[in-house]
């Protein structure tokens, strides 16, 4: 998969492409992410990229014409199965987008700042526009990055153990079942015994019943389908 990213803060998130599971996805060839710095695009001197909105009120908008030519340039190399802009107006995401997501080949993000991004590139190019929640971050590269983080560890062979992420909360629409490690015992804390049993019919059923169980308290609007 190739990601292209398009912000005017691109600090924001190199560092966390560059850590971890992203960045081993990108060392394996999994996955290609590239983040497109939109002050190059900038006018003038001063290399502008925001401006005051029309009707007058708080808050710079980011210019159309850079975006459209960052889009452009980007347009010219790759076909692009997705322009997704991330916007607290946008559709909320969940682990189904993320599924049917991850099996895009060329996805194209842009992040907006300031009090969001000229209407004109999402009417002329934006395909998709996604919100990681209700709240108002600063800019969008932070939900991008979570939003690619989602997406990356989805590509087959991206985690060591392809199954891990088959059992990771809301595959199913279940929350995962608790999990533990060494020691057996901690401070009079013990795992449950049927984890240490070794039958893996009643392991499996244990945390089945764990799963149900747990989002059936946090959360049963999962359930209702
Ligand atoms: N940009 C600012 N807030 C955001 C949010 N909640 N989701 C996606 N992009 C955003």
């Amino acid at each position: 998969m190739r990601i292209d990213i398009i912000t005017c803060q691109p600090g924001l998130i190199e560092g966390f492409f560059s850590q971890s599971i992203v960045k081993n996805a990108q060392t394996n060839g999994h996955a290609a992410i590239y983040i497109h710095d939109l002050r190059k695009y900038g006018q003038g001197n001063y290399k502008q990229i925001d401006d005051y909105q029309y009707g007058g009120g708080a808050g710079m908008v980011l210019m159309v014409e850079p975006l459209a030519n960052c889009i452009r340039d980007l347009q010219k190399e790759t076909v692009y199965d997705e322009i997704i802009y991330m916007t607290p107006d946008g559709v909320t995401l969940n682990q189904k987008t993320v599924n049917s997501l991850s099996l895009r080949k060329n996805i194209m993000i842009i992040c907006g700042h300031y009090k969001g991004i000229d209407e004109r590139i999402r009417e002329m190019f934006v395909t998709m526009e996604i919100s990681i929640g209700d709240y108002v971050l600063s800019g969008g590269e932070l939900a991008a990055a979570v939003f690619t983080d989602a997406l990356v560890r989805l590509i087959p062979g991206v985690l060591n153990d392809e199954t891990s992420a088959l059992t990771d909360s809301f595959q199913d629409n279940l929350l995962a079942p608790p999990v533990y490690s060494r020691p057996a015992s901690f401070e009079g804390h013990e795992v449950p015994p049927v984890l240490l049993s070794g039958n893996e019919k009643n392991i499996n059923d244990w945390r089945l019943e764990k799963s149900i169980e747990r989002t059936r308290i946090r959360r049963p609007d999962l359930l209702d389908f």
